[in-house]
C-alpha cells in the first residue's frame, strides 16, 4: 500500500524542507501538509512543489481533536511526521499558554486521533508510525566549558553522571535526563513524554528525535541568524543577549530533513535519536562570521558592520550551552551532516540576500492577511 504521510507544520521553517524532500524524493507517496498558518507558517516556502500531484495542503489547528480525527480518517493516514509547534523561546517567555495549547494539547490531540483511527483498522498499527520532532532544549543546559573545566552556573546539570563526556567536553546523549528551563522547552518536553506514553500504554509505534539549532533558508526572522542578516543589510542594531557567550550547536536545515527521512524509514520504533552537527559556536563568534559574510557579499569593507553590535539585557533563564552527541544516529543509521559550516553559512546568507522579497513579505506580515482572506470561509 502506498504511504499517506501527514506532515504537520509543513509551512514553517524545518517543515517546509521536510515536505519538499518527501514530495520530490517519493512521488509514490501522498504527502499531506497540515498547518494552521500562524505567523510562522508561510506557503510561499513551498511555491516550487505546490502543484505536484502527490502534494496536498490542509489548513487546520492540531489542537482541534475532531478535525484531527476527520483529517486522519478521511485521508487514511499511515504515517505522521509531527513538526507543528510554537517554536520561539522569547515568545514563550511572553505568552507561555499558547505553547501549552499547541505543543502539549495539540500533540495530544494528534496522538489520540491517530490512535483511534489506527486501532479501528483490521491491521491495527502495522506499517504505521508517529514520528515526533523535538529539540535538544529539553535536556536543559550544559556548562560553558573547555576541556580543563571552567566553573559554571549550571552545577547541578554539569555534575550529573548521565551527561556524556566526549572529546573532553560534555554533550547531550539520548539518555540525558530532561531538565527544561523555558516555557518553550517545558512544553516540548511534555509533548515528548506524551508521545512515549502512547507507545508504552497503547503500543502506538512512535519515534522521537531531538535536534540542535537549525539554520538555512525560510527561517522566520525572529530567530538569530535571519534576524541578524536582515538587520545588517539595513544597518539596524544587532541585539546580542547578555555577553554573547552562550553556545549553540548549528545544523544546516537540509541535513536535518535528510536525518528525518532516514529515521522515518529506518529508525527503530520506540527509540530516540539525537541529531546534531558537532558544530558549536559562541553567539558572538557566530555573529562576527555572519557580519563578515554579509559585508563581503554586499561589497562593504569586511567587518564594518560590527559597529551595529548592541549588547542588550539577557534572555531570562538563558541556557548557556547546547551540544548534541549524534553518534548513535551515525553509528546505527549511517546519517551524517553533508555540509561544512562555512559552506552552509555562505549559502544561507546568499539565500536571504537574494530573496529580499520573501523577507519583506514576512516582515510586513502581508502573507498573513492574504491567507486569512483566502481561508476566511473554511
Ligand atoms: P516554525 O515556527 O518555523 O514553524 C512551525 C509551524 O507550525 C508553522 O508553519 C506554524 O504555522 C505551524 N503551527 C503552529 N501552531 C500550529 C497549530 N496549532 N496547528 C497546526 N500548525 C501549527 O518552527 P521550526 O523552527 O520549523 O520548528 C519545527 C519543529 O522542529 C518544532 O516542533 C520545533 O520544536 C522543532 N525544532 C526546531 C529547531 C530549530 O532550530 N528551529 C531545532 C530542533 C527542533
Ligand atoms: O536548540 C534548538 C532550538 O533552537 C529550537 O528548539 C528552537 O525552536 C529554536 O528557536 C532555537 O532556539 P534558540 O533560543 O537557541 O534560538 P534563537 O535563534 O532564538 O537564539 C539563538 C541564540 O542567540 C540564543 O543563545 C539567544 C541568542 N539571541 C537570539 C536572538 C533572537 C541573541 O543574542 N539575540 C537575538 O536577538
Amino acid at each position: 500500500m502506498s504511504k499517506k504521510i501527514l506532515i504537520t507544520g509543513g509551512a514553517g521553517f524545518i517543515g517546509s524542507h521536510v515536505v519538499r524532500l518527501f514530495v520530490n524524493k517519493y512521488p509514490e507517496y501522498q504527502i499531506i501538509n497540515l498547518d494552521k498558518l500562524t505567523y510562522a507558517g508561510n506557503l510561499a516556502n513551498l511555491k516550487d512543489i505546490e502543484d505536484k500531484p502527490n502534494y496536498r495542503f490542509i489548513r487546520a489547528d492540531i489542537s482541534d481533536l475532531d478535525e484531527m480525527r476527520r483529517i486522519i480518517r478521511e485521508n487514511q493516514v499511515t504515517g505522521i511526521i509531527h513538526l507543528a509547534a510554537e517554536s520561539h523561546v522569547d515568545r514563550s517567555i511572553r505568552d507561555p499558554f499558547i505553547f501549552a495549547r499547541t505543543n502539549v494539547m495539540g500533540t495530544l490531540a494528534l496522538l489520540q486521533a491517530a490512535r483511534e483511527y489506527w486501532e479501528s483498522l483490521s491491521e491495527g498499527y502495522e506499517g504505521k508510525l508517529f514520528y515526533h520532532i523535538s529539540t535538544d532544549e529539553v535536556y536543559g543546559a550544559l556548562e560553558l566549558t573547555d576541556p580543563q573545566g571552567v566553573e559554571s552556573p549550571f552545577t547541578t546539570v554539569a555534575s550529573s553522571e548521565l551527561h556524556h563526556l566526549a572529546f573532553g567536553r560534555e554533550f547531550f546523549l539520548e539518555e540525558t535526563r530532561y531538565n527544561p528551563h523555558s516555557p518553550y522547552s517545558a512544553s516540548k518536553a511534555s509533548s515528548d513524554h506524551f508521545v512515549r506514553a502512547y507507545h508504552d500504554t497503547y503500543g502506538m509505534p512512535t519515534i522521537v528525535t531531538n535536534c540542535s539549532n537549525n539554520y538555512g533558508p525560510y527561517q522566520f526572522p525572529e530567530k538569530l541568524i535571519p534576524l541578524f542578516i536582515n538587520n545588517i543589510r539595513h544597518g539596524k542594531p544587532l541585539p546580542v543577549y547578555g555577553k554573547g557567550e552562550n553556545v549553540r550547536d548549528w545544523l544546516y536545515v537540509e541535513d536535518h530533513a535528510r536525518a528525518i527521512d532516514t529515521i522515518f524509514h529506518n529508525g527503530k520504533v520506540a527509540d530516540t535519536y539525537n541529531i546534531g552537527g558537532f558544530n558549536e559556536w559562541k553567539n558572538i563568534d557566530l555573529i562576527k562570521v555572519i557580519i563578515k559574510t554579509v559585508d563581503r557579499l554586499l561589497g562593504r569593507p569586511e567587518g564594518s558592520s560590527e559597529s551595529l553590535i548592541t549588547y542588550v539585557t539577557d534572555r531570562p533563564g538563558h541556557d548557556m550551552r547546547y551540544a548534541i552527541d549524534s553518534r548513535k544516529l551515525q553509528r546505527e543509521l549511517g546519517w551524517e551532516p553533508s555540509l561544512q559550516f562555512e559552506e552552509g553559512i555562505e549559502k544561507t546568507v546568499r539565500w536571504y540576500l537574494d530573496n529580499q522579497d520573501w523577507m519583506d513579505n514576512v516582515t510586513s506580515g502581508d502573507y498573513l492577511k492574504y491567507y486569512d482572506s483566502m481561508y476566511a470561509d473554511r
